[in-house]
């Protein structure tokens, strides 16, 4: 059972490992979703088609940014474990480095998503959901 209180766990917990893996699933499909809507056959922005293949990816990325949420508040109060004391200093500042820069991604590619989202709403083919002004 994993500890509660805030010192490093001597492994990442189950949550913190689903979520990494949800996510890292969800990354990569958002990419090739993305890089697919250009070369969907009737691609046009703002065609139906193109709205309909465009919410989904803006909902699977806003998915993205609020797992990022929780994983950061679980993170709060679930340390991630120590690395090896044998890892020379530089290694460790790499490894914080690299995480860092990952999280920042993590929130950061969701919200540059909505930029194109304030100039026209994003909404699904029935209509029935959208994204950005309504
Ligand atoms: C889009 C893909 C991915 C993203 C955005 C991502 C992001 C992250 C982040 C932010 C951390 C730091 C966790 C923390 O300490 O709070 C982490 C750790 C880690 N990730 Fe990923 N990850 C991805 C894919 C993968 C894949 C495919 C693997 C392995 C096959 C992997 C293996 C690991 C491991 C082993 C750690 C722990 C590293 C350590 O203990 O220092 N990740 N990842
Ligand atoms: C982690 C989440 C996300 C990833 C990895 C991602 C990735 C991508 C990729 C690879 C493309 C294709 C870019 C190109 O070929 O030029 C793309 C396009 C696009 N994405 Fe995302 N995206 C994410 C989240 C979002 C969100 C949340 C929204 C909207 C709220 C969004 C809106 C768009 C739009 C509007 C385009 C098309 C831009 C254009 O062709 O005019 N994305 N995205």
């Amino acid at each position: 059972m994993p500890s509660t209180d805030n010192t490093p766990q001597a492994a990442y917990t189950g949550v913190a490992k689903i979520i990494h893996l949800v996510t890292a699933l969800l990354v990569i499909a958002n990419i090739v979703w993305g890089l697919r809507m250009e070369h969907f056959p009737g691609y046009k922005h703002g065609q139906p088609e193109w709205n309909d293949l465009l919410f989904y990816h803006a909902s699977l990325g806003a998915l993205i940014f609020w797992l990022t949420a929780v994983r950061f508040v679980w993170r709060a109060k679930h340390q991630p474990p120590k690395e090896p004391a044998t890892m020379p200093a530089w290694q460790k500042l790499a490894a914080k480095l690299v995480h860092g820069t990952l999280y920042l991604v993590l929130i950061a590619l969701p919200l540059s998503g909505y930029i194109p989202a304030w100039q026209a709403t994003i909404r699904s083919a029935s209509g029935a959901f959208s994204i950005g002004r309504s």
